[in-house]
């Protein structure tokens, strides 16, 4: 087991590493002749016209990957899109017709959660789209088309590679549908994908530079409640390091939309509280960074230990971050691909540290084929 994990403690450090090629490979090979071709999307380009609604659906780290695919899809398609843990859609009699899309994430493709939800899809006349990592498995089998992260085989129960990959694919995804609808023009689909081409190598520098949340998560391993806030993309960055933090060093965390701190949670801080902040891009939409930077400084007016995750040469955050994590700039949307990583870094080392099992975290399975 040693060698397979290619010299890493665990196999969830080393998916951490791997993500760089990850999401090259889930990116490969989608550009032909300045248009995104997604071989795997056979349905009819006229049904996905006349889409209406999509509806995503998936659990735990897969439904965070979904919640950011409905800013991407929403934003570059148009299209109301929803994301609804599969659980819960299956039992609340959802509004499904011929016209909408249904889009299941899962990983391991045998998540019977999301397996339900899909057939239920089914039943109502919606189409499936699966995007899945793992190949012939029965969600992908059981769906009108499958879109593929080919991230490798992920081992460790904790997901991370996966996780970016599905982000990667969706992206893919919305992109795909914008062309095909006429949303958005050749030469910006051109340009979104080429930016999407260079957060491989943005990537390897977050991992290249994991030596100061390395230092932090040895620093930190006593601490019983951490907050993890965000906005826009930064919301399920948000909730997906609070989940890695929960399943794997089993420590108290929560993650927030950073606009409702002041709606209830801020009553939670007191002096030393952690609190991780994912900051959007200064170059992005200016008055989401000034309003994420304003709640830095409230949670750090009371008592908070400030812990940023922040653009390069963003000097806002710099009165108020205790700590400040740096990642490479890019588009407000893609940066969901960056600045999970940090997070995922946090929440393996500290369970390292603690001694714990990373890779088989207690009461947790790999893939969840119960309801
Ligand atoms: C992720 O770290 C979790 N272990 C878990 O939330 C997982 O993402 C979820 O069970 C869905 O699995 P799937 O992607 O295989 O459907």
């Amino acid at each position: 087991a040693a060698a397979q994990k290619g010299g890493y403690p665990s196999f969830m450090a080393k998916e951490i590493h791997e993500q760089a090629g990850a999401v090259a490979d889930t990116l490969l090979g989608r550009l032909s002749d300045g248009s995104l071709q997604l071989d795997e999307m056979d349905i009819d380009p006229s049904v996905l016209r006349s889409v209406d609604k999509i509806v995503v659906v998936a659990c735990g780290t897969a439904a965070n990957a979904g919640e950011v695919a409905k800013y991407a899809i929403e934003h570059w398609c148009r299209i109301p899109t929803e994301v609804e843990l599969a659980h819960e859609f299956r039992y609340r009699d959802p509004v499904v017709t011929e016209k909408t899309l249904v889009v299941a994430i899962s990983q391991s493709g045998e998540t019977m959660d999301t397996l339900m939800a899909v057939r239920h899809a089914r039943e109502q006349g919606a189409k499936v789209v699966a995007i899945c990592n793992t190949r012939g498995s029965t969600i992908p089998r059981e769906s009108d088309a499958a879109l593929y992260l080919h991230v490798g085989p992920e081992i460790a129960v904790a997901s991370t590679k996966a996780y970016l990959g599905q982000i990667a694919a969706c992206y893919l995804l919305g992109l795909f549908l914008a062309q095909v609808r006429g949303n958005l023009y050749p030469d910006e689909i051109a340009a979104l994908m080429a930016d999407l081409e260079q957060i491989p190598d943005q990537i390897q520098q977050v991992l290249d530079n994991s030596g100061q949340i390395e230092q932090l998560a040895a620093d930190m391993q006593d601490a019983n409640s951490v907050l993890f806030l965000g906005r826009h993309v930064g919301y399920p960055t948000a909730m997906e390091g609070a989940l890695k933090l929960k399943e794997i060093a089993y420590i108290h965390a929560e993650g927030f939309a950073a606009g409702e701190l002041k709606h209830g949670p801020i009553a939670l801080v007191e002096e030393g509280q952690p609190v991780f902040v994912i900051v959007p891009s200064p170059h992005g939409r200016h008055s989401l960074h000034s309003k994420v930077v304003s709640n830095i400084q409230e949670v750090r007016a009371r008592g908070a230990r400030t812990l940023v995750i922040a653009e390069e040469g963003d000097d806002a955050v710099l009165p108020y971050a205790d700590e400040v994590i740096r990642v490479p700039a890019t588009r407000t949307l893609f940066a969901a691909l960056l600045t999970v990583i940090p997070l995922q870094i946090f929440s393996c080392e500290l369970a390292t540290a603690k001694g714990l099992d990373v890779d088989q975290p207690r009461n947790l399975a790999k893939s969840v084929t119960v309801e």
